[in-house]
């Protein structure tokens, strides 16, 4: 039965972001916490939330019950009607977000929360191109796969993407663009943006992960993302912050950008926002954009839009955020987290650093600690050579740890509500599987 299902999926889903014929996927068939089962009973800790979005943990009653409730009441609504959930949920964000944050689109995934965020800022500037970063991803369709700077784009670059993205190097300090280092760099990364805008004309925003996340976790120092700001100001620019990883306590506060106190024009967000359990994607804008609405068309909409049974799952999962202290979860599981990672960079010769906030850690691998040079490249995943991180999180499933892998990074996100005895279990798993990456490094 296991195997036809794994068959008949082989045969007739797609398996995403990957060469067909080497998808192996696993039959799931319950999930509980931190922890879910398969077909043959075996248990397996989720050390990477699934996609960094169950943040809660799998089976939580209240946002199960909430669901079946509202499903029960109301199925659907035109987004030309409105509801108590559509209220509800508003008057919630503006609690927790940046607070010059007042209006939201609600969609269905991270990618609309980006498409609708661009759309947008194009209506509102009336100016067309986007400054993004090379180390980005924003989303799978024809507008945010054009502003992600990574692998993804290039399989369709030209003929799927939109012209008008220019793209910056990325704040990494471990391996920085400009051959750096902090704080005598006097944070280039940021004031090359400086450079592009006084070169650049007819820009509408700039989009940044505040903390990027499938691109290794890069934490910013803490001037650049305020001189960012500042910057974009300057030339009367959109700051445009993707929270859809980074966002939900994921980083130890509601949205990433809070570390650093500022406040984005627009800001996208979606996984955490139901904890994944149904989708539901959100932009948010400012008091000014919002304004500006009030006497221009606000030219889009889909069917699915502000859906109910997703905003009641909304709602029941920001109680649940409340409810279960997952802020000082965060705080104290994730600094232990940090810690234990650390142990491990001391350890393997593989590891070339490891980095993060809150629950939200990347083990970043590397050939020779000297040269910093990585294991693998974006393009060896684009031609299909072999990838050493995804050898290890495979290594780390044998072991009953579920982890990704991405390219140079392991992406180490546990939900929010693990405890340490998760987080041993999670890295004594890494311990072993490491080993695998260790004979590709020089010792
Ligand atoms: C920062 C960021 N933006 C956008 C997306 C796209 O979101 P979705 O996969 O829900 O469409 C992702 C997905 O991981 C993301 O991490």
């Amino acid at each position: 039965m296991s195997e036809d299902i794994i068959d008949l999926s082989r045969r007739h889903v797609f398996g995403t972001w990957r060469i067909q014929k080497t998808w192996k996927p696993v039959n799931i068939v319950s999930a509980e916490g931190c922890y879910f089962t398969d077909s043959n009973g075996r248990r397996y800790l989720d050390f990477s939330s699934q996609l960094i979005c169950i943040n809660i943990g799998h089976g939580n009653k209240n946002i199960i019950d909430a669901i079946y409730q509202y499903m029960k009441r109301l199925q659907y609504l035109s987004p030309a009607f409105t509801c108590d959930v559509r209220a509800e949920l508003s008057r919630m964000l503006l609690e927790i977000m940046p607070n010059n944050i007042v209006k939201f689109f609600y969609s269905t995934s991270g990618t609309e929360a980006v498409e609708a965020a661009l759309k947008i800022a194009r209506m509102y500037t009336r100016k067309h191109k986007v400054i993004s970063r090379y180390k980005s991803y924003h989303g799978a369709t024809a507008a945010s796969i054009s502003i992600t700077g990574e692998w993804r784009r290039i399989p369709v670059e030209g003929y799927h993407t939109v012209p008008g993205t220019q793209f910056a190097p990325e704040c990494y300090c471990y391996r920085c663009p400009f051959k750096l280092n902090y704080p005598s760099c006097g944070i280039t990364c940021a004031e090359y943006i400086d450079y592009m805008l006084q070169h650049e004309d007819d820009v509408a925003a700039v989009i940044v992960e505040p903390v990027v996340g499938t691109n290794g976790v890069l934490v910013p120092p803490p001037e650049y993302l305020p001189r960012l700001r500042e910057i974009t100001r300057e030339y009367n620019v959109l700051l445009i912050a993707d929270e859809v990883m980074s966002g939900w306590l994921r980083t130890g506060e509601w949205f990433a950008v809070q570390h650093w106190r500022v406040e984005p024009d627009i800001i996208t967000t979606a996984k955490g926002v139901t904890s994944g359990y149904l989708p539901l994607g959100v932009t948010g804008v400012s008091k000014e954009i919002s304004d500006y609405f009030e006497e221009h068309l606000f030219a889009h909409g889909h069917t699915y839009e502000a859906h109910p049974v997703t905003l009641a799952a909304g709602i029941a999962t920001i109680n649940e955020y409340h409810k279960l202290g997952i802020k000082e979860n965060v705080k104290k599981v994730g600094e232990y987290l940090g810690r234990r990672l650390r142990e491990l960079e001391e350890k393997h010769p593989s590891i070339g650093e490891v980095r993060g906030l809150g629950l939200f850690w990347a083990v970043d691998l590397t050939k020779d600690r000297k040269t910093r040079k990585p294991m693998n490249n974006p393009k060896d995943k684009l031609y299909g050579k072999p990838i050493i991180v995804e050898k290890v999180a495979s290594k780390a499933f044998e072991q009953g740890v579920f982890v990704i892998g991405w390219i140079n990074n392991i992406l180490v996100a546990p939900p929010l509500i693990a405890v340490r005895e998760d987080i041993d279990k999670g890295v004594e798993a890494l311990d072993e599987a490491l080993k695998i990456a260790d004979q590709e490094a020089t010792p």
